[in-house]
């Protein structure tokens, strides 16, 4: 029992730094989890919710976007802590019954997504 109890401690820990250093799969799993549903895989406004939504939503590899990313980097972290659009995001998955579970964001959650978005935004030309 005290046997089984410190191999499954010893799992955890050995396991813990992969899940930490791993390749931001955080940021990418938040994007596809809470995100693509409207701007898609691609981050080019091509979810299955991306007509739905009032206005349709952009894409954000654009020119005019990755301008505004370099000239204002904080407007993807912005854009989920203030909330520009109002109610937008949850009336748009209200009205197409879609459900995405509250999440409590840690800075980490943040920047993570902060960082695969910028990645996918920047390579996409
Ligand atoms: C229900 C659909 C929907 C979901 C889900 C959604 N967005 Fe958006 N997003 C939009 C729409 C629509 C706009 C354009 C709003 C406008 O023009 O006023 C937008 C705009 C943006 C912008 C551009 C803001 C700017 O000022 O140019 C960013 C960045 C963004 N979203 C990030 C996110 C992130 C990050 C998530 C996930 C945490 C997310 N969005 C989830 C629909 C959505």
């Amino acid at each position: 029992m005290k046997t089984a109890f410190v191999a499954v401690l010893g799992a955890l820990l050995i396991a813990q730094p992969s899940v930490s250093f791993a390749d931001n799969s955080n940021g990418k799993n938040l994007y596809s989890q809470r995100c693509a549903v409207c701007h898609g895989a691609d981050i080019k406004g091509s979810g299955p919710l991306a007509r739905k939504s009032n206005p349709p939503t952009p894409d954000l590899t654009t020119s005019a976007f990755k301008k505004r990313l370099s000239e204002y980097p904080g407007v993807i972290v912005s854009s989920i802590i203030l909330r520009p659009n109002g109610n937008l995001i949850p009336k748009t998955l209200q009205e197409n019954g879609v459900k995405i579970p509250p999440h409590a964001w840690s800075v980490k959650d943040l920047r993570d997504l902060h960082d695969y978005m910028s990645g996918v935004i920047s390579i996409k030309r």
